[in-house]
């Protein structure tokens, strides 16, 4: 039997990266899983490769109306709702933090952090309900030992690892589990964008011989440590910063 079986996860930005390989683990362990995309196109193209377990929908994490609706389909679906992974974001490109313009702020923050405001309004009344439920938030390295030229998503991922930690003591009481999962740099679509430079292997040794297990992170690494703070086998595990990181924090 799989670790996840019978369970129904939403994995938000699931149409590529991390978020793609936490969500195929998760369908081969046994869950049902939405896959959430602004992406329609990339989320059908997950939901396709996974098969009938999955359902994928559009949606920008940003919109509390974009958020209900997600939910509410789910719970028509599927009928239920255990796991949420809130794993959407973007990133400015690594640039002097004076660059980075007021409206790319505005829309890094709505989309990192505002989205767990969003989908906490909409799935913790539910979860209290049933007395259970795992929010899983993707957090990064970069709020725990950041680079220079990310400060303003830097700042976006030390708001997403505090709060899973303050989200985890507030919801203990009501057997919510709260984890961040702290990756260091992958090779996904925000790849280019955090190095700010072309992707060249001279550019990618300079950043991962800062790794001292000497690579980057790959989605079956972020993926692997999702399914185990989702998984019963973690039921007394919440409110950590998970790095995945071969290291880079120490
Ligand atoms: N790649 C890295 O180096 C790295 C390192 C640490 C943490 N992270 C975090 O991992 C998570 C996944 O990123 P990734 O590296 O897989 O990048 P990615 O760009 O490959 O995937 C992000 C996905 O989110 C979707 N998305 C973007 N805005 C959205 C919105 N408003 N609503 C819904 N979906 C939206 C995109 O369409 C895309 O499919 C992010 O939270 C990111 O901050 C990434």
């Amino acid at each position: 039997m799989g670790q996840l079986q019978g369970k129904v996860a939403i994995i938000t930005g699931a149409g590529s990266g991390f978020g793609e390989g936490i969500a195929k683990l998760f369908a081969k362990e046994g869950a049902q899983v939405v896959i959430a995309d602004i992406n329609k196109k990339a989320a059908d193209r997950v939901a396709g490769e996974i098969g009938s377990v999955a359902l994928s929908l559009q949606a920008d994490v940003s919109s509390r109306a974009d958020i209900d609706a997600m939910v509410k389909h789910t719970l028509e679906a599927f009928g239920g709702l255990d796991i949420v992974v809130n794993n959407a974001a973007i990133t400015h490109k690594n640039q002097p933090m004076l660059d980075v313009d007021e409206e790319m702020f505005d829309r890094m923050f709505a989309v990192n952090v505002k989205s767990i405001y969003h989908m906490s309004q909409a799935v913790i009344p539910h979860m209290r309900q049933q007395k259970r439920g795992v929010i899983l938030n993707i957090g990064s390295t970069a709020g725990i030992r950041p680079r220079p030229g990310l400060s303003w998503y830097n700042a976006s991922k030390g708001a997403v690892n505090v709060l899973s930690k303050s989200m985890a003591v507030e919801l203990g009481p009501d057997n919510i589990r709260v984890n961040a999962i702290c990756p260091v740099m992958g090779v996904t679509g925000m790849f280019e964008l955090f190095m700010g430079l072309p992707d060249t292997p001279e550019n990618r040794a300079k950043f991962s011989s800062t790794i001292p297990l000497g690579r980057f992170c790959q989605p079956s690494d972020v993926a692997a440590a999702a399914l185990y703070l989702a998984s019963d086998a973690a039921e007394f595990i919440t409110g950590v910063e998970f790095p995945v990181d071969g290291g880079r924090t120490i």
